[in-house]
C-alpha cells in the first residue's frame, strides 16, 4: 500500500468519524467545504495521483474512488439523519389537547322559533310574513279590538307621531302589538283556504322584568277553510305539543277572550317536568299555560270581504320566549337579551 492510499483512507475514517457525529446542518456544511471543496482535502490528494508512478495508478486510482464514494455516502447518511429529526420535531403530538375553537350557533330564540314553524310546516302551514311597523287598523279595528280596548291605550302600544295622529284613527301608525294582523294581511292576500304561520317581533310598552319584555316574539298561525272546528285546532295544537315538549304531553282549553276569535280559549300542557302530577314549575296544578287561541269570530272574516257561512277557521298565537323558557327552564327571560355568551353558549 502506497503512503498516498494510507492519507486516502485516513481522510476517510476521519470524516466518516466527523460526520456520523454532525448534530446540525451547518456542521456538515463545514465538513463538506473541507473535504469536498476545490481547495478541499479530497481535490488536493486527488492532484498527488499525478506523481505516482505510472504501475501503482490502477491501484491507488481504485483507492481513491472507494475514498470518494465512501466520503459521499457518509454526506449523504448524515443528511438523512438531520432530515429525520427535524421531521420528528415538527411532528404532531397527538396526546396534546385540541385548542377548541369556538363555533358560533343560532340564538335560543331563534332555534325555538325555526323548529315551531318546521313543525307546523308538516302539517301543511305556509310561512306569512307582516310588518313590525303596522298600522292601526290591521293591529286593532280589523281584528275587532273595541274602541276602548285597554291594549289601545297608548301607554301600552308605542304609536308613532301622535302629535298630528289620533291613536284611534285606522291609517295611524304602530310598533304591531302581537302577529295577529299577519292573518287580516294573509286573508287579505288569498283566497281560501289559508293556512299560515308568521314567526316575528310584537312591542308592547311593558316595563321588563322576569317575565315581560318591551319587544318579544310570537308565532301565528291561522287556518280558515270550509268547515274547520274547534276539533281541528285542537289536535293540531296536540301535534305541536308532542313535537315541541315530547310525545307524552298532552293539552288542555280553558275558556278566554280575544276579541278576534269566538270561542277563545287559553291552552295548556301537561307539565313536561313532573308527567302533570304537580310540581313548582306548575306550580302543582300539572299544567303550564302556553297561549291563546279560539275561532276566528266571524266579524274579523266579514271585515276582509269573507262570507261566515262558507268558510270558518281557527287562529293560535303564541309567544316564543315562553316556550323556550318553558323548554330551557330559564327563569327570567332578561337572561335571553343579554348576551353573555356564557348563558347563550349552554343552546
Ligand atoms: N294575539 C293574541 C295575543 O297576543 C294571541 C292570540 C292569537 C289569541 C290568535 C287567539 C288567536 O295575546
Amino acid at each position: 500500500m502506497t503512503e498516498l492510499e494510507d492519507k486516502l483512507l485516513a481522510v476517510l475514517a476521519e470524516a466518516q468519524e466527523l460526520l456520523s457525529k454532525a448534530a446540525d446542518a451547518n456542521t456538515v456544511e463545514e465538513l463538506r467545504v473541507k473535504y469536498l471543496s476545490r481547495k478541499g482535502v479530497l481535490p488536493a490528494l486527488m492532484s498527488e495521483l499525478g506523481k505516482v508512478p505510472a504501475e501503482q495508478k490502477p491501484q491507488v486510482g481504485k483507492t481513491l474512488n472507494q475514498v470518494k464514494t465512501g466520503i459521499n455516502a457518509a454526506f449523504a447518511e448524515a443528511q438523512e439523519r438531520l432530515e429525520a429529526k427535524a421531521d420528528a420535531q415538527n411532528a404532531i403530538d397527538v396526546t396534546l389537547p385540541g385548542r377548541c375553537r369556538c363555533h358560533g350557533h343560532q340564538h335560543p330564540i331563534t332555534q325555538v322559533m325555526e323548529e315551531a314553524v318546521a313543525i307546523f310546516r308538516r302539517m301543511g302551514f305556509v310561512v306569512a310574513d307582516g310588518p313590525d311597523l303596522e298600522d292601526v287598523w290591521h293591529n286593532f279595528d280589523a281584528l275587532n279590538a273595541p274602541q276602548d280596548h285597554p291594549s289601545r291605550a297608548v301607554t301600552d302600544t308605542f304609536y308613532f307621531d301622535l302629535e298630528h295622529h289620533d291613536f284611534l284613527a285606522p291609517d295611524t301608525m304602530i310598533l304591531r302589538t302581537q302577529t295577529s294582523p299577519v292573518q287580516i294581511r294573509a286573508m287579505q292576500a288569498h283566497p281560501a283556504p289559508v293556512r299560515i304561520v308568521c314567526p316575528g317581533r310584537c312591542y308592547r310598552r311593558d316595563t321588563p322584568d322576569a317575565t315581560h319584555g318591551m319587544s318579544f316574539h310570537q308565532i301565528e298561525g291561522l287556518y280558515v277553510d270550509k268547515k274547520v272546528s274547534l276539533a281541528d285546532l285542537k289536535g293540531t295544537l296536540s301535534y305541536y305539543a308532542k313535537e315541541m315538549f315530547g310525545s307524552s304531553v298532552k293539552i288542555r282549553f280553558r275558556p278566554h277572550f280575544f276579541p278576534f276569535t269566538e270561542p277563545s280559549v287559553e291552552w295548556d300542557a301537561s307539565c313536561m317536568i313532573c308527567g302533570g302530577k304537580g310540581c313548582k314549575v306548575c306550580k302543582g296544578s300539572g299544567w303550564i299555560e302556553i297561549s291563546g287561541a279560539g275561532m276566528v269570530n266571524p266579524k274579523v272574516l266579514q271585515n276582509v270581504g269573507w262570507d261566515p257561512n262558507e268558510v270558518s277557521g281557527y287562529a293560535f298565537g303564541m309567544g316564543i320566549e315562553r316556550i323556550a323558557m318553558i323548554r330551557y327552564a330559564i327563569n327570567d327571560l332578561r337572561l335571553l337579551y343579554e348576551n353573555d355568551l356564557r348563558f347563550l353558549h349552554q343552546f
